[in-house]
This record gives structure tokens, sequence and C-alpha cells, in this order.
């Protein structure tokens, strides 16, 4: 007898093909038998799903998860989105490698929040998070600002030939025990003092692999188009797949730009070059306030439009407006932003900038090659970007049912079947026979994100069910009852087209 029987639901396998109706048998943790002709025999546990949409688990391609496994196994904010899978590692900022003697998660500025453990490399790091039974799978890019910062420090300056090849060495070991690529964050410290060859030097370590390069690009307001440039060059000369996160043009006056850059992708794609993008489906970015000011030429424009999201120094700010905060303490918006920076941990604040044009996510999720990430920072203390729980049933919610943008099996193809194969996720992101039951069942007149930027820790609705490696992990099959964690703690570690850690 089969372990778990999803009957009666409208199969999007992943390919973009339209919905058929089926019943799903799942087995031994895989997908045992997709049925078409009503011959599905029982079951242990069986459930109806009354016509619901069934897709591969949802991957969320731009995370921030690394410490999030250990601080957050249960990985609800992601859990109940219908994610099952994770890219962890990303914008140049990784868990491994790491030195116990140094403080890589200050290092991170706190995006690495929650390691722990005597972990150096990526097996030990793999080791560690699935003692924690993470609800979820989790597959690492290994980190430009990590490695750098961890041979050179914070120096401002060009790596020796022996530095070099010492962070050449920590890329290629992350590769050779499944890392699927490596990421840089060109607009943080210590990344944004590399020169281009660094980075090709780098990257070009994926190659033996054909695994990634990923990037949050060096820029993405008035220098976007020349940064998307740097990026295909890195992608040609190291000759591996190029992945540009979280595709945007920042700030007012570069509304519109990401058709010009969609354009310089469309083509290198022409020419024959791998590249391929992800976004997320709101108009605000977040990140470390720290890294987006100079303190000595504070920027007026962005201050308007930035949100406090978390800040250790003044806990009272979380959830408010600059504008807001300066007018209330009578003080001008450029001293907030000096007070918030330089008093204690001040470099730890979290912020939310509305920098985005509306019309440019839809320019986005049009392209084909478009996937989605949530760039979501799990740190659960105020208010953090909505984003983080709410990315996934938002494009469907909001971009496919009520504005049309893209059509539902398209777009769960971009967030299932386009990213396993991409980010080498072997057997998942398609609901195919033999493949691992990783998957989602979601109610499609209803899935919806319901996080806001007052309420950002709010779970989503219409999604019904989540299954994990074959285990059922989230259930809300009664939509008028809070969804259930069973907390069955089935995620895997998985490597790049490999099977996952711990699985030879
Ligand atoms: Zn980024
Ligand atoms: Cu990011």
């Amino acid at each position: 007898m089969t372990d778990l029987l999803i009957r009666n639901v409208a199969v999007l396998d992943g390919s973009a093909a339209p919905a058929f109706n089926a019943d799903v048998a799942i087995d031994g943790g895989r997908i045992a038998a997709i049925i078409t002709d009503g011959t599905s025999g029982s079951a242990d546990r069986e459930i109806d799903a009354g016509g619901a949409c069934l897709a591969p688990g949802f991957i969320d391609t731009h995370s921030h998860d690394d410490g999030a496994f250990f601080r957050h196994p249960g990985m609800e904010f992601k859990l109940a989105q219908g994610v099952t899978t994770v890219v962890a590692g990303n914008c140049g900022f990784s868990a491994i490698p790491a030195d116990p003697e140094q403080d890589s998660v200050a290092a991170s500025g706190g995006i690495l929040a929650g390691l722990e453990g005597e972990f150096t490399d990526l097996a030990g790091y793999y080791a560690a998070a699935l003692k924690r039974k993470p609800a979820i799978n989790n597959i690492m890019l290994v980190g430009h600002n990590t490695v750098r910062s961890q041979v050179l420090g914070m120096e401002q300056r060009k790596p020796s030939a022996q530095e070099l090849k010492k962070m050449r060495d920590h890329v290629a070991l992350a590769m050779e025990q499944g890392a699927c690529g490596f990421s840089t964050g060109l607009i943080y410290r210590p990344g944004r003092w590399s020169e281009t060859e660094e980075v090709i030097e780098l990257a070009s370590a994926a190659k033996p692999y054909d695994a990634l390069y990923t990037t949050h690009m060096r820029n993405e307001g008035d220098k976007l188009l020349e940064a998307v440039d740097e990026t295909l060059t890195i992608g040609r000369e190291a000759d591996v797949h190029t992945h540009i996160s979280h595709h945007k043009a920042a700030g007012q006056p570069n509304w519109g730009k990401v058709k010009e850059s969609l354009a310089k992708v469309d083509e290198a794609l022409a020419a024959g070059q791998r590249v391929t993008l992800d976004v997320y489906p709101y108009t605000a970015g977040s990140g470390r306030m720290i890294e987006y000011f100079n303190l000595e030429r504070i920027s007026r424009d962005l201050a308007e439009v930035i949100r406090i999201a978390s800040c250790p120094a003044f806990r009272d700010y979380e959830g408010r407006m600059l504008t807001e905060i300066a007018a209330t303490e009578e003080i001008d918006i450029t001293e907030a932003v000096r007070k918030i920076l330089t008093a204690p941990h001040g470099d730890r604040t979290i912020c939310i900038h509305f920098i985005i044009d509306e019309a440019d996510i839809e320019t986005n999720l049009a392209h084909k090659d478009m996937m989605v990430g949530s760039d979501g920072i799990p740190d659960l203390r105020g208010r953090p970007h909505p984003r983080l729980f709410g990315t996934f049933p938002r494009v469907l919610g909001r971009y496919v049912r009520e504005r049309g943008v893209l059509q539902l099996p398209e777009a769960i193809r971009r967030m299932t079947s386009l990213s396993a194969e991409t980010f080498g996720l072997t057997e998942r992101g398609q609901i195919r026979e033999g493949y691992w039951a990783d998957l989602v069942l979601f109610d499609p007149a209803t899935v919806i994100d319901m996080a806001t930027y007052d309420e950002p820790k709010t779970e989503p609705a219409g999604i019904r069910l989540v299954v994990v490696n074959g285990e059922v992990a989230f259930e809300r099959m009664d939509a008028n009852k809070p969804g259930v964690h069973t907390a069955a703690g089935t995620g895997k570690m998985l490597r790049y087209r490999r099977t996952a850690f711990g699985e030879d």
C-alpha cells in the first residue's frame, strides 16, 4: 500500500502544459504514480483535494536562509508559501567557508544570523544543518564576500596571486562538495573593492562542474546597464551559466531601464550565452541600511523612501518611515539617518526602501527566463519585508490571477522546473513518476499573499498542503482554520546535479 494518495487534483506538472485531472500516489518519498484513469488503489493516508491545483513545490531561487536552517529549522515562512527548496548563499554572503576564529555573521552584517557550530566547509555545514531536522530542502552557493573577507579581511585592495589562489581554492572546495555555484554581491563590502578580473577568476572555478555564477550586480540604479555588461562579460570569460539576482532598476530616474537591461540579456541569449534571472514581486527592496548610505553625503531622496524593518538600537522605530521618525523627533531626515547608523549596533539595522516601479515588476515577470526569488531576510524581530512570507502566493494571486501578466502553467514552470534545471536539483521541480515528492496543493482562485508592510509575519491564503520528500509538512485543508506545520523535518541538503548530501 502506498504512503499517501492525493485524489482529485488538477496537475500542473511544471512543464507549462495545461492542467490535467489525476490522482497522485506517493511512496518512499517519491511520486509513485500519476493516475488519470480512476484506477488508484488505497493508501495509508488519502486526501481528497476537491480539484485544487497540485504543482511541484516552489523553489526559492534567492534566499538568505543559511542561518535560518539553524535558528528556524521549521522554516515556517517559506513552507506556508509552498516553498520546498531554497537556494541559499546569495549576494556574496554564505555560511561557508567558515573560520571558527572569525565572526562571519558580523562580516555579513547579520545576513547570516543564526549560524551555530564548528563547521568550516559545505559538508560540515550540511551535516550540522541536517541535525536540526529542517522542514525544507536547501542548496548552497558559495559567496564572494565571505570568501574574500576570510582571505583579505576588509582590505580595499587587489588580492595577491597567492591570495587569489586561496580564494579560488575555497570556491573549488565548495563546488566539489556540491554547491550549485558562486555568488557575488558587488555593491557590498568587501566585494565592491574587487575588479572584474578577480570575479572572473573565481567564477571560473564553477566551470569544471558546469555550475553557476549568480550576482547581485555592482549597480542596480544609475549604472544598471554597465553592471549588466560587466555581468555578461564575467559569464562569458569564465564560461559559466550566469544568473542575475533580483533584477530591477532602482530609483525613480531609472525606472523603465529593465527593458534595456533585458534586451542586453536577450542579445546574449541569442549569441548562445546561458543567462537567467530572478525577481521578487514588490516595489521595495530591503537590506542592511549602512550599505546604502555614505555618512559624509547622506542622500535625502533615498532617506525619504525608507522604512525601518529591524533596528537593534531603536526598537520603537521598527515599522516606521524615516520621514515620520524625523518629523516626530523634530530633526532633519539626514540627522535621523546618522542617528540610527552611528548608534551602538546601528550597522545591524535592516531597512526597506521603496525604489522600484510597479511596471518594471510586470516587465520582469513577462520575461521567459525570469524565475522567482524572495530575497527574504529571515530576521523575525521587528517588521521584516513582507516578501519573506508572501512572495510566491503574491505572484500567483496578484500577477497571474488579478493582472494576467503571465499564465498559471507558465508561472508554475518558472517557480519549479526552470529553477530545478538551472540550479541542478536532481529529480525535482516536476510532477513525474520517480521524482522526489516535493509538492504544493493550492487553490488558484484564492491563493494570495497576506503579509503587508505593517503586518509582515502573516502566512498567505490558498495554500492547502505542502509535501516535502513525501511527507506532509504543512496542511491547511480547511481554509477557515490556521495552517498546521507538522514538523516532519524531512528537508534535505542538496548537491548540484547529484544525490543529496549523505545519500551517496
Ligand atoms: Zn542582493
Ligand atoms: Cu539577496
